[in-house]
């Protein structure tokens, strides 16, 4: 997930090989949407010269803490106000050991100290020098205090040894660094989500099935990961493809969704059953493809397991959001299966066609969603899925931390 965009990062480079990775690192905070103001000590304008980082970072290099152009430009009190976060990488054993000791005496280190910013540091250097006693002192103090350490990473080094010291690659420093800057609205909440329909076997080739396309679910998957969220995702059969950073598991019948469920869920904040559960499935499949003899078949049906109840009625249950796919009547429909099956929320929507006779609902791009919890109501207006799960994420996470904010003034 992309949180850099719009950012200011300093990002301070001190001397050491490693600086030659920063170069593509400028480059791609660049293209994270990231403002980049580059400062080098003067160790590091001997591995890379500033012009490389001015060019890069489409911005002057700073190098000089009493430097009268840079002073009337954008000084090192200016510069520490502009940051919203401070990366260095690499940062050596000796910029580490200044930064723990609470030195100014350079530009990098003055800015340090005098900005409130996020400071985040990339290790680089031999492995000995990382394993030296004074190092691991000054990495400790530097991390009781707040400050984030991104790596050191093992394998080969510059200095032809291997072991703990390199930097770590461009892209796993970009992921560190957004980070820092994800605040969504259910961030780090677990989530479970099931989606799509079920099949319910007949015979080996046959099935009752629904149809549900699984889109609205999905979209919620993501919209919740967008929020932060860490999300499992079960769903029924479903050609839609898995959100970006979603844990999915795939299952086909009612059973299967129910014991899936059961046993996720235990670890989740929130749940979210917005999967089109089979209500009924054949009391036995047939182990071999029927045949047809008679001019009429019966199926004997028997009730599937209610999951949402289930888990609406365990002892440690998550905030518990249902679904109500209504055909009529489908406020007063949704009310009732709130109440009867204990739910936080339920989203109620119509199935069928809209004004325009278009299909809404199931198998569509498009729903409509009347959100009901206990105290409280909203109607969100027609609009694609993707748009609609924005917005119920929205109104679960405001429920939830509401709810959680409660159970904390009462403990
Ligand atoms: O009772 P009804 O099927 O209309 O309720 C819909 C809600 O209950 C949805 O959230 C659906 O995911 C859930 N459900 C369930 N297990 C079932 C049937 C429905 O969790 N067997």
């Amino acid at each position: 997930m992309n949180t850099l965009n719009g950012k200011h990062i300093v990002l301070g480079i001190t001397g050491g090989i490693a600086a030659y990775k920063s170069a593509e690192l400028t480059r791609r905070l660049r293209d994270a949407g990231a403002q980049v103001r580059v400062v080098m000590t003067h160790g590091a304008t001997g591995f890379v010269t500033p012009l490389t980082f001015q060019a890069l970072s489409a911005n002057p290099v700073h190098t000089e803490l009493l430097d009268e152009a840079a002073e009337a430009g954008m000084g090192h009190i200016e510069l520490a106000r502009w940051a919203d976060a401070i990366l260095i990488a690499p940062a050596s054993a000796n910029s580490m050991a200044k930064l723990a000791q609470g030195r100014a005496d350079d530009l990098l280190t003055t800015l340090c100290l005098a900005s409130e910013a996020p400071l985040a540091l990339a290790p680089a250097m031999n492995h000995v020098m990382w394993s030296d006693a004074a190092t691991q002192d000054n990495s400790s103090i530097l991390q009781q205090r707040g400050v984030h350490l991104f790596g050191p990473a093992s394998g080969s080094q510059a200095c032809g040894e291997t072991g703990e010291g390199r930097m770590l690659d461009v892209p796993e420093l970009i992921d560190a660094l957004s980070g820092l800057f994800k605040s969504g609205v259910l961030q780090d909440i677990n989530v479970l989500v099931t989606a799509g329909p079920t099949w319910e076997p007949i015979d080996p080739v046959r099935f009752i099935g629904n149809r549900s396309s699984g889109r609205m679910g999905f979209a919620l998957a993501r919209a919740a990961r967008e929020a932060g969220a860490n999300v499992t995702l079960i769903s029924g059969p479903s050609s839609e493809a898995t959100p970006e950073d979603v844990h999915r598991i795939d299952v086909e019948t009612a059973a299967q969704m129910y014991e899936a469920v059961i046993q996720q869920v235990r670890h989740n904040q929130v749940f979210i059953s917005a999967a089109a559960v089979a209500d009924y499935r054949p009391k036995t499949a047939s182990a071999q493809k029927l045949k047809k003899h008679d001019a009429e078949l019966s199926i004997e049906l028997e009730r599937t397991e209610d999951i949402v109840s289930a888990v609406a009625g365990s002892s440690t249950r998550p905030f518990v959001v249902g679904f109500a796919a209504e055909t009529e009547n489908i406020e007063t429909n949704a009310r009732t299966k709130l109440k009867n099956k204990a739910l936080d929320m339920i989203a109620a929507n119509r199935v069928g066609k809209d004004a325009n006779a278009q299909d809404i609902g199931f198998n569509s791009e498009y729903n409509a969603l009347h959100v009901i919890w206990t105290d409280g109501e909203q109607v969100l207006e027609q609009a694609r899925k993707t748009t609609l799960a924005r917005e119920l994420i929205n109104l679960v996470a405001h429920q939830y931390n509401k709810n959680r904010q409660h159970e904390k003034n009462t403990a």
